[in-house]
């Protein structure tokens, strides 16, 4: 029996309780949620983002009308900054008829670009010309056949010195496999970068803007708050953007390097092993932010690596710098216009402040006491100059041992405003355990539960999180912000799953999950209504769902890779097929280090609990890890 209270008053429930968590894994930026359709667009692909890439990656050569020429990716003096290393060089041979065109075609992500009859779309390219005259280069849209399905958009490219070219382009036919077709006439040597084709029709017609499918459907949950720009991501950043690979920069997530003209933004080797363009940067992020009405919450790295790594950057300088990096960060948001980094907001589109209230320093360390010691000096600063931001910490990977216990211990010695918790749990754990935050210390600090799921996307998933979700919204007086995690998926390349929302080239549609918490956003009550079951429903039956293993492996690097339980029995094949493993995370216990740039589970075995094909009961196993490394 339920015992309701409605005349006692419960914990109020803050507004921006429930929010999103948005990482760019699962390509849920670069060919997702940023609504950019050329991949590759500035030829900075290389095989340190994944083994896979080269610098021509999504482009092919075309030619009409019998012209000929030479394709050439370079990196020489020539380049359009200093960030943006390479161009294309199109070497004109000037052969063929009138009009006679040579030059390259993009194949946009997946399958193609999903192109929609009679809708218009924003081309541009910086482009130079050694040719006296000029060069008249030509773009337009095609399909996979190579058939034209736009009127051309003609520019001539004038002078050896780069210039921004613009046009627009409509669709003749909806297709999703669309192409976008750029060729010179004439002769001499035509250089291009950062070819580029956006829709139109992007999320609230913003230029540099979001995919509208993906955005809406990210607000139309109303959620309460956006974290960004990760998860793993912000630890462990590894920048390709300079010709030299600069360790200092390859350590972290560079807020300051993802604002300015996207042409003179860095680009990034994504820890989860795909190019990452930075299009999608800080200033994106706060926009889309305050136009879904949410709270903005960015989170910066603490200089201490976690995601299956354990290193801590002793060097008071970078330290100090990444403390200043964060003030400016904050003054970026919040500052006036006549600041320093408030007058680059006000340069990019967005003289009012953002209003940011609340930052997160660190994700998931899993060095404890290394993390607080510069957490600390973080939060110091900080609370100098801004004391009314919110400084959240974390406690780590909820190992619920001691690197959490640990870390708890020293938030709550040091009083810190929040802690970020992560964990990823089966459909059963969450049922079990909607009286975690029941016991926690009202006078210690407020909670972030920064990242969330029970494994899968099935029906049963989505039920137990909500059966725990009402656990949250009981402790709200501790529980201040919950987002589940991650937000995007691609289908066609994922790192991670269970995921909220998932898209491809054309399509999105929300998981159950996603119905959940879009249940939970929308009907966000404003208090508590104090009520007691006399007992806690017996769970009847096992709740199935697909269970898997953690690994930070990419399948780049490795080709061959099997999970057997000890006993031999096979494992639920959908997720683990070999050359193409996609695996959930499980609380996989175990050593994690880096060998060639990929995380291996050193150690090889893990506890979980695993759904075997055919059986439905719970069981035990104990899991074997076999990773044959690529050739080459
Ligand atoms: O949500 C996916 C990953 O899970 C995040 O990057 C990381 O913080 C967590 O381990």
């Amino acid at each position: 029996s339920l015992t309701v209270s409605p005349d006692r008053a419960g914990p109020a429930i803050d507004r921006t309780m429930y929010g999103v968590f948005f990482e760019d894994i699962n390509n849920a930026a670069d060919g997702g949620l940023y609504a950019e359709l050329v991949q590759n667009r500035s030829f900075e692909f290389s095989t340190v983002d994944n083994r896979s890439y080269t610098p021509l990656t999504g482009w092919q050569q075309t030619a009409t009308g019998g012209a000929t020429g030479t394709v050439q990716v370079v990196n020489d003096t020539e380049r359009l900054n200093e960030r943006n290393r390479n161009h294309l060089r199109l070497g004109l041979a000037g052969t063929g008829g009138a009009g006679a065109g040579f030059g390259v075609v993009n194949s946009g992500y997946g399958a193609g670009m999903a192109l929609r009859e009679g809708a218009r779309y924003d081309f541009s390219v910086w482009a130079r010309t050694d040719s006296a005259t000029g060069t008249r280069l030509t773009a337009e849209l095609r399909t996979t056949d190579g058939t034209t399905v736009s009127a051309p958009l003609a520019v001539t490219v004038r002078g050896d010195r780069w210039t921004k070219y613009t046009g627009t382009l409509t669709a003749k036919v909806s297709t999703t496999g669309g192409r976008l077709a750029v060729t010179a006439e004439g002769g001499g040597t035509v250089r291009l970068d950062m070819v580029s084709l956006f829709p139109r029709d992007t999320y609230k017609g913003r230029a540099n803007g979001l995919r509208k499918d993906l955005a809406e459907k990210i607000a139309a949950l109303k959620p309460g708050f956006v974290r960004f720009p990760g998860g793993c991501l912000v630890n462990t950043g590894s920048h390709q953007a300079y010709e030299a690979p600069d360790f200092e920069r390859r350590r972290s997530y560079q807020w300051k390097d993802t604002i300015g003209p996207v042409e003179q933004r860095a680009v990034n080797a994504n820890f989860w092993g795909y190019h990452q363009s930075y299009g999608l940067g800080y200033y994106e992020y706060f926009q889309f932010a305050e136009d879904v009405g949410a709270m903005p919450l960015p989170v910066v790295p603490a200089l201490v690596t976690g995601c299956g790594e354990n290193k801590a950057t002793d060097d008071p300088a970078l330290l100090r710098r990444h403390i200043q990096d964060t003030l400016d960060l904050i003054e970026f948001a919040n500052g006036p216009v006549t600041s320093t980094w408030g007058r680059k907001r006000a340069e990019m589109g967005h003289p009012k402040p953002f209003g940011l209230t609340h930052l997160g320093v660190g994700n998931e360390e899993n060095l404890p006491d290394q993390f607080f010691a510069r957490f600390t000096e973080f939060r110091k600063a900080i609370k100098a100059t801004y004391p009314d931001i919110t400084v959240v910490s974390n406690s780590g990977p909820d190992d619920a041992g001691t690197t959490f216990d640990r870390a708890w211990q020293l938030n709550r010695e040091a009083r810190v405003d929040m802690v970020d918790e992560h964990y990823y749990n089966s459909p059963q754990w969450f049922l079990e355990n909607n009286d975690r935050y029941d016991s926690y210390d009202r006078q210690g600090p407020k909670v972030f539960l920064g990242e969330y799921a029970s494994r899968d996307n099935r029906f049963s998933n989505a039920l137990s999180e909500a059966a725990f979700m009402t656990g949250l919204e009981r402790n709200a007086d501790i529980v201040k912000l919950a987002s589940y995690a991650p937000l995007l998926a691609d289908v066609r390349q994922n790192q991670w799953r269970p995921d909220m929302i998932w898209f491809d080239n054309q399509r999105s549609w929300g998981s159950t999950s996603y119905e959940v918490q879009k249940l939970f956003m929308n009907n966000t009550g404003d208090r508590v209504v104090p009520s007691r079951a006399s007992t806690t429903p017996a769970i009847s039956g096992p709740i199935t769902g697909a269970v898997g293993l953690s690994t930070w492996a990419t399948s780049a690097a490795y080709d061959d890779v099997r999970v057997t339980a000890a006993d031999g029995s096979t494992l639920l094949a959908e997720d683990f097929s070999a050359g193409d493993f996609r695996w959930t995370r499980a609380t996989g216990r175990g050593t994690w280090s880096v060998q060639d740039g990929a995380y291996v589970q050193s150690d090889a075995a893990a506890e979980d609990t695993l759904v075997t094909a055919g059986d439905t009961g719970w069981h035990d196993y104990d899991l074997r890890v076999k990773a044959t490394k690529k050739s080459g």
